[in-house]
């Protein structure tokens, strides 16, 4: 059996205004009617898996319960982070919740992905299994298609064969774009999805070697942490304390018994409204499903309404992405839209 350790505490603003700081991306219907978080939830509860392992910050508990519950899936435990920390924190505290447990396997698995192909994703997963129930830390890879610079980048010490793990020689964690172009023209690298595979034991002993001061902290704050109406919040005081970085950086660019299994399954981070854009085109799961919407003579373009009662009408538009909502609209070039990060951060400053 596994144990899904959910990551959802993150707030995407490049899909800004559809992901907003009380309502992040995850809790959003970008592809069809249940959220990203309800999609990884509905995969990840199958016979292999055991009840899941829900990590989300304070503010998002609501969210959280509501939308497991919609699908008849809250029977795990939701811890409550007090401020984000990033990943590696939330995963070290999942561990730690699981620790009299030293051979169980984890699955940290994000929220913002869409997967298709659930049975290629499960048979990928059954691989990985095989090989962290040996010792490895498993990343899970895939083919990359452009010098993307928002992924880690796993280097793969063999030609990757499918169905199998693969050791790596190297981890790039969010390359610039010319490191990324220059990975692009390698044999032998993939994009780290995201997702992690290990035992128990395996993952805190990496903690332990690479980052001993969090260990401490995040130990503190779960003896410090209660449980509260089916929630366990962390004590503030030591989680506060940890310095926010991801688990790519603090433990998977450094541990030496990484390997990684390509993914067998379509998968894409659905991180920016260029990523959803993409998706929509070949897929049958219409992604502007709230309002009305009607495209006349437009190309390469996005267009999204948020609301019954606004239409969006877009006419001759050419690389456009147009997000209505009753408090904000926005209109884009496609070629910007990793820059709305940057618009959203600057809105903040001069709220
Ligand atoms: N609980 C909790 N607390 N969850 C968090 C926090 C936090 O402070 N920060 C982020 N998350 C959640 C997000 O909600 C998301 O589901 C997941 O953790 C990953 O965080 P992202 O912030 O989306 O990471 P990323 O996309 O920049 O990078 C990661 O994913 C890429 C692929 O999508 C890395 O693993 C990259 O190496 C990878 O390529
Ligand atoms: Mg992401």
């Amino acid at each position: 059996m596994i144990y899904p350790v959910i990551l959802c505490g993150g707030s995407g603003t490049r899909l800004w205004p559809s992901s907003r700081r009380a309502f992040p991306k995850q809790f959003a219907a970008f592809a069809g009617k249940q959220s990203l978080f309800q999609n990884a939830l509905s995969r990840l509860s199958g016979p292999d898996f055991d009840a899941p392992v829900f990590v989300t910050n304070e503010d998002f508990r609501f969210l959280v319960e509501e939308q497991a519950a919609a699908l008849g899936l809250l029977d795990g435990r939701i811890i409550l982070e007090p401020a984000m920390r990033n990943t590696a924190p939330a995963v070290l505290t999942a561990a730690l919740t699981l620790k009299d447990q030293p051979g169980a396997l984890m699955l940290v698995a994000p929220s913002d992905h869409m997967i298709r192909d659930t049975d290629g994703f499960l048979a990928s997963v059954a691989v990985a299994a095989k090989a962290a129930q040996e010792g490895a830390l498993v990343t899970f890879g895939v083919a990359p298609d452009r010098p993307e610079t928002g992924f880690g980048y796993l280097k793969l010490a063999e030609p990757a064969a499918a169905g199998q793990a693969v050791a790596l020689s190297g981890f790039l964690e969010k390359p610039d774009r010319q490191t990324a172009a220059g990975l692009l023209e390698q044999d032998n690298v993939l994009w780290n999805a995201g997702m992690f595979l290990f035992r128990v034991c395996d993952i805190l002993e990496a903690y332990k070697l690479h980052a001993p001061h969090m260990l401490a902290l995040c130990d503190a704050a779960l003896a410090q942490g209660e449980e509260d109406l089916g929630f366990f919040r962390l004590g503030a005081g030591p989680y506060e304390e940890i310095g926010a970085v991801s688990i790519d950086d603090a433990i998977i660019s450094k541990a030496e018994n990484v390997v990684a299994v390509p993914l067998a399954s379509d998968w894409s981070d659905l991180g920016s409204w260029d990523s959803l854009h993409a998706v929509s085109a070949d897929g049958p799961d219409r992604l502007s499903e709230a309002g009305p919407v009607t495209a006349i003579s437009c190309e390469n373009t996005l267009l999204r309404s948020e609301e019954d009662n606004i239409r969006l009408v877009g006419l001759g538009l050419k690389n456009i992405v147009a997000v209505a909502m009753r408090d904000a609209v926005l209109v884009a070039s496609l070629d910007h839209a990793q820059d709305v990060k940057t618009a959203v951060e600057a809105l903040r400053e001069n709220a």
